[in-house]
């Protein structure tokens, strides 16, 4: 059997990539929230490693009375809040491993709720699922106020520009696309939250993907990246109109670093994009 033993930069094609990152994730499904879980929280909404909170930035306007649909949910920790706060939500995600995090997670918060140990909690909190791939979403046209994802698919596709043109398709008129990633200037540099992190050491012009590879030359986890400004013209491609481009920086007190984002580096360069998009009515 295959074992990951490279990293390596080369192209990776969406096929190859769709499914390399799919098994990734199913196999990080647990170790994730077991990792993440309790930064992230079961029912909050963090944009990154810097822990901007939606209920300070409200990106996303006021929840109450929305329909939003979640891309790359993970385990659906951000559309619980949101439904908390009125909106009618959908988590989804491509891995079934991902998915199955978040119904556990929902049936956990449930059993909390039934036994009365969590008075705070909204029977609301436990919000459906569904797996699917951010590329080909299996919704309408115009059936969503909003469509959003933290750190969620964006960076591990090869054809993010798809992505784009489908939240575009199933907003409506006036609805909003916000999506969180890695800042594009990070990929300059060492995925290193110390001092190695902070000297430029690739192009950022480079657009090869960052793959991991099995000792057979088969993809194990792929990332593609895109400049500032191929994610603009990917957003105004597909109909959309940036209104913000929001940099959160490291604050003061935080001193939790989350893999290669650390207060070190965030306080030089910027860790987290996060774009708001609108479609015009
Ligand atoms: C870094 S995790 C972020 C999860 C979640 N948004 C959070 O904040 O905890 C990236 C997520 O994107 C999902 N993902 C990757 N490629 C995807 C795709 N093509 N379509 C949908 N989800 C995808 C992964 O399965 C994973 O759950």
């Amino acid at each position: 059997m295959s074992t990951p033993t490279e990293a390596t930069r080369r192209p990776a094609p969406p096929d190859e990539t769709a499914a390399a990152n799919r098994t990734w994730w199913d196999g990080e499904a647990a170790s994730y929230y077991v990792e993440h879980g309790s930064f992230l929280g079961d029912t909050d909404f963090v944009w990154g490693p810097e822990r901007l909170r939606e209920e300070d930035a409200r990106l996303l306007g006021d929840p109450a009375g929305q329909v939003v649909l979640e891309i790359g949910a993970g385990s659906g920790q951000c559309s619980r809040w949101l439904a908390a706060h009125g909106a009618t939500v959908v988590a989804t995600d491509l891995s079934a491993g991902m998915v199955a995090t978040g119904v556990a997670v929902n049936a956990a918060l449930g059993d909390r709720l039934d036994d009365g140990l969590d008075d705070g909690l909204d029977a609301a909190t436990r919000v459906p699922f569904a797996q699917c791939d951010g590329r080909a979403l299996p919704f309408a046209d115009a059936s969503f106020d909003t469509v959003f994802t933290a750190y969620g698919v964006v960076p591990f596709v090869a054809d993010s520009d798809v992505v784009m043109a489908e939240a575009a398709r199933v907003l409506r008129p006036g609805g909003h696309f916000v999506f969180s990633t890695t800042h594009p200037v990070r990929w300059a540099f060492p995925d290193d939250p110390g001092p190695a992190g902070l000297t430029a050491r690739h192009s950022y012009f480079d657009r090869t993907p960052y793959v991991e590879q099995d000792d057979e030359g088969h993809a194990t986890y792929v990332e593609h990246h895109r400049t500032v400004g191929d994610r603009v013209r990917e957003i105004t491609a597909a109909g959309l109109v940036l209104v913000d481009l929001v940099e959160p920086e490291w604050p003061k007190g935080h001193d939790e670093p989350w893999g290669g984002w650390s207060p070190l580096r965030g306080r030089v360069i910027p860790g987290t994009a996060i774009f708001v998009c609108h479609k015009p009515a």
